[in-house]
Protein backbone atom coordinates (compact mmCIF):
# COMPACT_ATOMS: atom_id res chain seq x y z
CA UNK A 1 0.00 0.00 0.00
CA UNK A 2 2.58 2.61 0.57
CA UNK A 3 3.70 2.58 -2.47
CA UNK A 4 1.24 3.70 -4.55
CA UNK A 5 -1.25 5.33 -2.15
CA UNK A 6 -0.29 8.73 -0.49
CA UNK A 7 0.01 7.71 3.23
CA UNK A 8 2.26 9.40 6.05
CA UNK A 9 2.13 7.01 8.54
CA UNK A 10 5.02 7.47 9.76
CA UNK A 11 4.75 11.22 9.84
CA UNK A 12 6.13 12.72 13.54
CA UNK A 13 8.74 9.23 13.35
CA UNK A 14 12.22 8.60 13.49
CA UNK A 15 13.62 6.08 11.98
CA UNK A 16 17.31 4.39 11.71
CA UNK A 17 18.13 1.88 9.62
CA UNK A 18 21.44 0.56 8.51
CA UNK A 19 22.11 -0.70 4.97
CA UNK A 20 25.09 -2.52 3.65
CA UNK A 21 27.84 -4.49 4.94
CA UNK A 22 30.71 -3.57 7.19
CA UNK A 23 34.09 -3.90 6.17
CA UNK A 24 36.88 -5.38 8.93
CA UNK A 25 40.52 -3.97 7.63
CA UNK A 26 43.60 -6.32 7.82
CA UNK A 27 45.83 -3.58 6.62
CA UNK A 28 45.58 -0.13 4.49
CA UNK A 29 44.33 -2.02 1.56
CA UNK A 30 42.59 -5.14 2.36
CA UNK A 31 39.20 -5.82 4.54
CA UNK A 32 36.96 -8.77 5.30
CA UNK A 33 33.99 -7.90 4.04
CA UNK A 34 30.60 -9.48 3.07
CA UNK A 35 28.31 -9.72 -0.05
CA UNK A 36 25.71 -7.11 1.06
CA UNK A 37 24.65 -5.27 -1.52
CA UNK A 38 22.93 -2.19 0.74
CA UNK A 39 20.12 -2.23 -1.55
CA UNK A 40 17.38 -3.40 0.92
CA UNK A 41 18.70 -0.96 3.55
CA UNK A 42 18.38 1.76 1.07
CA UNK A 43 14.98 0.34 -0.13
CA UNK A 44 13.77 0.97 3.45
CA UNK A 45 15.32 4.58 4.10
CA UNK A 46 12.95 5.81 0.75
CA UNK A 47 9.69 4.04 1.33
CA UNK A 48 9.87 5.26 5.34
CA UNK A 49 11.04 8.50 3.80
CA UNK A 50 8.04 8.50 1.50
CA UNK A 51 5.71 7.81 4.01
CA UNK A 52 6.71 10.68 6.42
CA UNK A 53 9.39 9.50 8.53
CA UNK A 54 12.44 11.67 9.71
CA UNK A 55 15.18 8.98 8.50
CA UNK A 56 18.45 7.97 9.78
CA UNK A 57 20.76 5.69 6.96
CA UNK A 58 23.67 4.42 8.72
CA UNK A 59 25.46 3.42 5.47
CA UNK A 60 28.47 0.93 5.62
CA UNK A 61 29.93 0.79 2.18
CA UNK A 62 27.30 0.62 -0.28
CA UNK A 63 28.08 2.06 -3.37
CA UNK A 64 24.71 3.33 -3.81
CA UNK A 65 23.95 7.58 -4.37
CA UNK A 66 22.36 8.82 -1.18
CA UNK A 67 18.50 9.03 -1.18
CA UNK A 68 17.00 12.34 -1.34
CA UNK A 69 15.45 13.47 2.26
CA UNK A 70 17.25 11.40 4.31
CA UNK A 71 20.30 11.63 7.01
CA UNK A 72 23.09 9.16 5.51
CA UNK A 73 25.59 8.74 7.86
CA UNK A 74 28.79 6.56 6.48
CA UNK A 75 30.67 3.98 8.38
CA UNK A 76 33.08 1.45 7.96
CA UNK A 77 33.49 -1.43 10.43
CA UNK A 78 31.05 -2.59 12.55
CA UNK A 79 32.54 -0.86 15.34
CA UNK A 80 31.89 2.30 14.12
CA UNK A 81 28.22 1.26 13.40
CA UNK A 82 27.55 0.24 16.63
CA UNK A 83 28.55 3.98 17.79
CA UNK A 84 26.09 5.57 14.77
CA UNK A 85 23.65 3.09 15.46
CA UNK A 86 23.39 3.35 19.55
CA UNK A 87 23.61 7.51 18.97
CA UNK A 88 20.74 7.71 16.65
CA UNK A 89 18.74 5.07 18.72
CA UNK A 90 18.65 7.35 20.76
CA UNK A 91 15.55 9.35 20.21
CA UNK A 92 14.43 6.70 17.72
CA UNK A 93 11.08 5.61 17.42
CA UNK A 94 12.11 2.45 15.06
CA UNK A 95 15.65 0.89 14.59
CA UNK A 96 15.54 -1.41 11.40
CA UNK A 97 18.93 -3.45 10.84
CA UNK A 98 19.35 -4.59 7.31
CA UNK A 99 22.81 -3.72 7.64
CA UNK A 100 25.27 -7.46 7.29
CA UNK A 101 27.54 -6.71 10.19
CA UNK A 102 30.52 -9.23 10.06
CA UNK A 103 30.61 -11.44 13.19
CA UNK A 104 34.57 -11.35 13.74
CA UNK A 105 37.31 -8.80 13.02
CA UNK A 106 40.79 -9.31 12.45
CA UNK A 107 42.57 -9.34 15.88
CA UNK A 108 45.68 -6.75 14.39
CA UNK A 109 45.08 -4.57 12.26
CA UNK A 110 48.38 -4.06 10.59
CA UNK A 111 49.44 -0.05 9.56
CA UNK A 112 51.59 -1.13 7.16
CA UNK A 113 50.81 -3.14 4.06
CA UNK A 114 51.14 -6.62 4.53
CA UNK A 115 54.37 -8.41 2.05
CA UNK A 116 54.58 -12.29 1.26
CA UNK A 117 58.39 -13.17 1.92
CA UNK A 118 60.08 -15.92 -0.37
CA UNK A 119 59.97 -19.00 1.23
CA UNK A 120 57.33 -18.28 3.94
CA UNK A 121 54.17 -19.37 4.47
CA UNK A 122 52.03 -16.72 5.01
CA UNK A 123 50.79 -16.37 9.14
CA UNK A 124 47.23 -17.09 9.76
CA UNK A 125 44.45 -14.77 10.57
CA UNK A 126 43.43 -14.22 14.24
CA UNK A 127 39.68 -13.15 14.65
CA UNK A 128 38.00 -11.84 17.48
CA UNK A 129 34.34 -11.44 17.85
CA UNK A 130 32.77 -8.14 17.07
CA UNK A 131 29.98 -6.03 19.38
CA UNK A 132 26.39 -7.68 18.63
CA UNK A 133 24.51 -4.36 17.41
CA UNK A 134 21.24 -5.73 17.19
CA UNK A 135 21.16 -7.76 20.63
CA UNK A 136 22.71 -4.70 22.57
CA UNK A 137 19.52 -2.27 20.68
CA UNK A 138 17.18 -4.65 21.59
CA UNK A 139 18.25 -5.56 25.18
CA UNK A 140 18.63 -1.44 26.06
CA UNK A 141 15.91 0.43 24.37
CA UNK A 142 16.32 3.85 24.40
CA UNK A 143 13.08 4.92 24.37
CA UNK A 144 9.74 3.37 25.49
CA UNK A 145 7.78 1.62 22.62
CA UNK A 146 10.98 1.76 20.41
CA UNK A 147 10.44 -1.26 17.77
CA UNK A 148 13.44 -3.11 16.70
CA UNK A 149 13.61 -4.65 13.63
CA UNK A 150 16.71 -7.67 12.75
CA UNK A 151 17.27 -9.09 9.52
CA UNK A 152 18.48 -12.90 8.80
CA UNK A 153 19.62 -14.50 5.26
CA UNK A 154 19.73 -18.45 6.30
CA UNK A 155 20.52 -21.60 4.45
CA UNK A 156 18.78 -24.11 5.79
CA UNK A 157 15.55 -25.00 8.39
CA UNK A 158 14.68 -20.96 7.47
CA UNK A 159 12.03 -20.57 10.05
CA UNK A 160 13.22 -22.44 12.71
CA UNK A 161 16.42 -20.49 12.37
CA UNK A 162 14.47 -17.80 12.06
CA UNK A 163 12.45 -18.24 14.79
CA UNK A 164 15.42 -19.44 17.28
CA UNK A 165 17.60 -16.00 15.95
CA UNK A 166 14.49 -14.12 16.92
CA UNK A 167 14.16 -15.27 20.79
CA UNK A 168 17.90 -14.92 21.03
CA UNK A 169 17.92 -11.26 19.96
CA UNK A 170 14.97 -10.02 21.60
CA UNK A 171 14.00 -7.88 18.54
CA UNK A 172 10.37 -7.28 17.92
CA UNK A 173 10.70 -8.27 14.33
CA UNK A 174 12.76 -10.56 11.96
CA UNK A 175 12.75 -10.38 8.63
CA UNK A 176 14.07 -14.00 7.32
CA UNK A 177 15.17 -14.67 3.65
CA UNK A 178 16.72 -17.83 1.98
CA UNK A 179 19.59 -17.40 0.42
CA UNK A 180 21.15 -19.22 -2.32
CA UNK A 181 23.03 -18.89 -5.40
CA UNK A 182 21.06 -16.66 -7.07
CA UNK A 183 19.02 -15.03 -4.23
CA UNK A 184 19.46 -11.96 -2.99
CA UNK A 185 22.53 -10.69 -3.10
CA UNK A 186 22.77 -7.93 -5.57
CA UNK A 187 19.50 -8.32 -6.38
CA UNK A 188 16.89 -5.99 -7.14
CA UNK A 189 13.98 -8.43 -5.60
CA UNK A 190 13.40 -10.36 -2.57
CA UNK A 191 11.00 -12.81 -1.03
CA UNK A 192 11.32 -13.35 2.98
CA UNK A 193 8.83 -13.98 6.00
CA UNK A 194 8.62 -11.57 8.31
CA UNK A 195 8.19 -13.05 12.04
CA UNK A 196 7.18 -11.17 15.17
CA UNK A 197 8.21 -11.63 18.86
CA UNK A 198 4.24 -12.06 19.42
CA UNK A 199 4.38 -15.51 16.99
CA UNK A 200 2.65 -13.88 13.89
CA UNK A 201 4.82 -15.04 10.61
CA UNK A 202 3.64 -12.57 7.65
CA UNK A 203 4.86 -14.33 4.27
CA UNK A 204 5.91 -11.60 1.09
CA UNK A 205 6.09 -13.07 -1.77
CA UNK A 206 9.21 -12.44 -4.58
CA UNK A 207 9.20 -9.40 -5.49
CA UNK A 208 10.92 -5.17 -5.94
CA UNK A 209 12.96 -4.99 -2.60
CA UNK A 210 10.40 -1.44 -1.75
CA UNK A 211 7.61 -3.70 -1.69
CA UNK A 212 9.07 -6.05 1.54
CA UNK A 213 10.83 -2.55 2.96
CA UNK A 214 6.49 -1.33 2.48
CA UNK A 215 5.41 -4.41 4.51
CA UNK A 216 8.14 -4.18 7.21
CA UNK A 217 6.74 -0.63 7.50
CA UNK A 218 3.39 -1.82 7.75
CA UNK A 219 4.42 -3.88 10.86
CA UNK A 220 6.74 -1.19 12.29
CA UNK A 221 3.28 1.25 12.29
CA UNK A 222 1.26 -1.32 14.16
CA UNK A 223 3.83 -1.06 17.35
CA UNK A 224 5.22 2.18 17.56
N1 LIG B 1 23.83 -8.13 13.63
C1 LIG B 1 24.31 -7.14 14.46
N2 LIG B 1 25.58 -7.24 14.95
C2 LIG B 1 26.36 -8.31 14.67
C3 LIG B 1 25.85 -9.34 13.84
C4 LIG B 1 24.58 -9.22 13.34
O1 LIG B 1 23.59 -6.17 14.72
N3 LIG B 1 27.57 -8.37 15.16
C5 LIG B 1 22.44 -8.03 13.14
C6 LIG B 1 22.30 -7.94 11.63
O2 LIG B 1 22.29 -6.59 11.21
C7 LIG B 1 20.96 -8.61 11.39
C8 LIG B 1 20.83 -9.61 12.53
O3 LIG B 1 21.76 -9.19 13.52
O4 LIG B 1 19.90 -7.69 11.51
C9 LIG B 1 21.08 -11.03 12.20
O5 LIG B 1 22.35 -11.17 11.64
P1 LIG B 1 22.93 -12.63 11.45
O6 LIG B 1 24.27 -12.56 10.88
O7 LIG B 1 21.89 -13.45 10.76
O8 LIG B 1 22.96 -13.10 12.99
P2 LIG B 1 24.10 -13.76 13.85
O9 LIG B 1 23.64 -13.69 15.27
O10 LIG B 1 25.42 -13.16 13.53
O11 LIG B 1 24.03 -15.28 13.43
P3 LIG B 1 24.92 -16.17 12.42
O12 LIG B 1 25.84 -16.94 13.30
O13 LIG B 1 23.87 -17.02 11.73
O14 LIG B 1 25.65 -15.25 11.46
CA1 LIG C 1 26.35 -13.10 11.42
Amino acid sequence: RGADAAVSDLAGKHVVVSAGGTREPLDPVRFLGNRSSGKQGYALARTAAARGARVTLLSANAALPDPAGVDVVHVGTAVQLREAVLKAAADADAVVMAAAVADFRPEVYATGKIKKKDGEEPAPVALVRNPDILAEVSADRQRPGQVVVGFAAETDDVLANGRAKLARKGCDLLVVNEVGERKTFGSEENEAVILSADGTETPVPYGPKEALADRIWDEVVRRV
